[in-house]
């Protein structure tokens, strides 16, 4: 286990995360990959970027560019058509992710856990539940049929509830929490599977501001402990005020890849070129 990772462990989890200022470890790398549905069209063409330790990228571009299916590509819920994805461990040697399946892929999906705009939570279990379903991919078949968790992933999931401020709602059905309350746990389950990388589809595309605020304020703190957030956003000042990095993508391309500060209105043309023709 990383350092990083290590900080969310049981025995010392911090209540004020510790930024880390160690240089960044490339834990991904992204060669070449497209992503076709059907014969018609490339919904990504020849996507090629690295992806370090405790990076937060802001993924941009306008609806339909394929900000989504990148993330699905990226941990696996949707195949590569073509390319490669080098997953860089702590030790040893990098492997290819691109097209595994069964058990390496369940692996692989805790690696890199993904958290949506819509939760995805079960609304009847209480929430301490839905963090420890995170578990279920790491769990015998047996014990996830009749959801029996160690003592060590319930201490767990109560230091992660605590350290997200939903430790009172722990035993409160999920369909009774309000939609930042529900991302907040959402998070949890994802972090409860120890990822390297987070990837988060416009987490807070139905919040208000207040819980954009504290969505986006605790994907910043799980990036300084050393996991590479990777979030699609439609926002451009949500990108400069939290994001590290951006990536910008047009018509499955990649058509910017640098600091948030650099996303001149070039470049914003380009991002967004057909939405500002379609408004004239
Ligand atoms: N499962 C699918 N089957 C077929 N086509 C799909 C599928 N998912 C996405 N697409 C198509 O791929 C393209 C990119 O979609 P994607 O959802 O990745 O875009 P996006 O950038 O996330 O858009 P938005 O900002 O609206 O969420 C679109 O043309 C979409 O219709
Ligand atoms: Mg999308």
């Amino acid at each position: 286990m990383n350092n990083a990772r290590a900080l969310f462990s049981l025995n010392d989890y911090p209540v004020q995360p510790q930024i880390i200022h160690a240089p960044q470890r490339k834990v991904l790398s992204v060669k070449n990959v497209c992503k076709s549905y059907n014969a018609q069209q490339k919904v990504l063409n020849d996507i090629n970027f690295d992806l370090h330790a405790g990076e937060m990228v802001g993924i941009v571009g306008r609806s339909g560019a394929g900000k989504s299916t990148l993330l699905h590509v990226l941990n696996g819920t949707h195949t590569a058509t073509s390319g490669e994805l080098l997953s860089y461990p702590e030790v040893g040697l990098p492997r290819d992710v691109s097209g595994i399946s069964g058990r390496a892929l369940n692996e692989w999906r805790s690696e890199c856990g993904m958290i949506f705009q819509d939760f995805c939570l079960v609304p009847r279990l209480d929430v301490l539940t839905n963090v420890l379903l995170g578990r279920l991919s790491q769990t015998s078949t047996f014990k996830s049929l009749f959801k029996v968790f160690s003592d060590d992933d319930r201490a767990r999931a109560i230091a992660l509830l605590e350290w997200m401020n939903m430790l009172p709602h722990a035993l409160q059905r999920a369909e009774n929490l309000s939609g930042g309350q529900m991302q907040r746990v959402a998070i949890c389950r994802a972090l409860i599977q120890n990822p390297s990388i987070l990837l988060a589809d416009e987490p807070v595309a139905s919040l208000d501001p207040k819980n954009t605020q504290r969505i986006m304020t605790a994907l910043r703190e799980v990036s300084e402990q050393g996991i590479s957030v990777m979030v699609n956003l439609h926002s451009i000042e949500l990108v400069k005020n939290y994001c590290t990095r951006v990536i910008g993508i047009a018509q499955g391309q990649i058509v910017f890849d640098g600091h948030p500060d650099d996303l001149n209105p070039d470049v914003l043309q380009q991002l967004y070129v057909d939405e500002i023709s379609q408004l004239h």
